[in-house]
């Protein structure tokens, strides 16, 4: 796809994740839950079914042929080498739920099936991560400026702030992976942090706030900005074994270089298959 097509859409979700950020912001704490999807601790409220229905309906009367993956309404929808916004119109809906500051809109797009256009926004601190695939990744905060974000180096692990999350899932299976891994990582590291949103946590490593995070559990919407933005700011993302990262797989570790991604990777020792 043609950079000028990129720019084009990349101002679209610019103008939708405002107008989604102003429905979180003014939301957050107050909203009721509507359901909750695998466990008690799963949530979901009518802001996250208004703020996915706005975006799509909006990109859906730029761009008709345009192909769509949400949370909500779309998350079993085929993913295609279509031109695709996979989107999470709210990241860290728990937090979201108890207004703690670190809930965003995630817009990703993919073609071919390459990640290509990401943009997340946390209205709470008014922050806006951006990056087009081969374009570098942006942040702009309180409607400033956009300045390049970068990675920053880690030597080694045990040098590293490492982020992970116990995710919402409540079964035998996971919290076995959950702790023994963050028991694991953890003494090996300098601390373990959880700001409960993935594409939050994501962005934290791509502006070099932290070094590397790893999950088992999160869905394609949640990582897709949030991949070409860490990618673009020089980081690295792979699957929980070293390989190549499954998009649909729901485990990965995301880094501030491959080096310290395959030094995460033998300290997760549970490894989990998601479906
Ligand atoms: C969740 C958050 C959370 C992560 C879960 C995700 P949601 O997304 O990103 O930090 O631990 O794995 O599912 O439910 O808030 O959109
Ligand atoms: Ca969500």
């Amino acid at each position: 796809m043609e950079l000028n097509e990129l720019l084009e859409r990349k101002s679209l979700a610019i103008d939708l994740a405002h107008r989604a950020g102003k429905i979180i912001k003014e939301t957050s704490g107050n909203m009721k839950l509507v359901d909750k999807k695998c466990s008690f601790a799963d949530l979901v409220t009518e802001s996250d079914k208004a703020v996915e229905k706005m975006v799509f309906e909006e990109i859906g009367k730029k761009y008709p042929n345009d192909k769509f993956i949400g949370e909500e309404s779309a998350s079993d929808a085929q993913w295609t080498t279509d031109p695709t916004w996979i989107i999470d119109p709210i990241d860290g809906t728990t937090n979201f739920v108890h207004n703690f500051p670190f809930s965003c809109i995630s817009i990703g797009f993919t073609f071919n099936r390459e990640p290509c256009l990401g943009v997340v926004y946390n209205p709470h601190f008014d922050k806006l991560y951006t990056a087009i695939k081969g374009q570098g990744a942006k942040l702009s905060v309180g409607g400033g400026p956009p300045t390049k974000i970068h990675v920053r180096p880690c030597p080694s692990l045990n040098q590293a702030l490492i982020v992970s999350e116990l995710g919402s899932q409540r079964d035998e299976d996971k919290k076995e992976c959950i702790f023994k891994n963050m028991e694991s990582v953890g003494w090996a590291c300098h601390g373990i942090r959880s700001l409960g949103s993935a594409a939050l946590n994501i962005c934290t490593v791509a502006c070099g706030e932290l070094d590397a995070f790893f999950e088992f559990g999160p869905y394609i919407w949640d990582i897709c900005a949030g991949v070409v933005i860490l990618r673009e700011a020089g980081g690295h993302f792979c699957d929980t074994e070293g390989g190549p990262l499954d998009m649909q797989g729901r485990r990965f570790i995301a880094a501030s270089s491959e080096k310290l991604a395959l030094e995460i990777v033998p300290k997760l020792i549970v490894q989990l298959k998601l479906k």
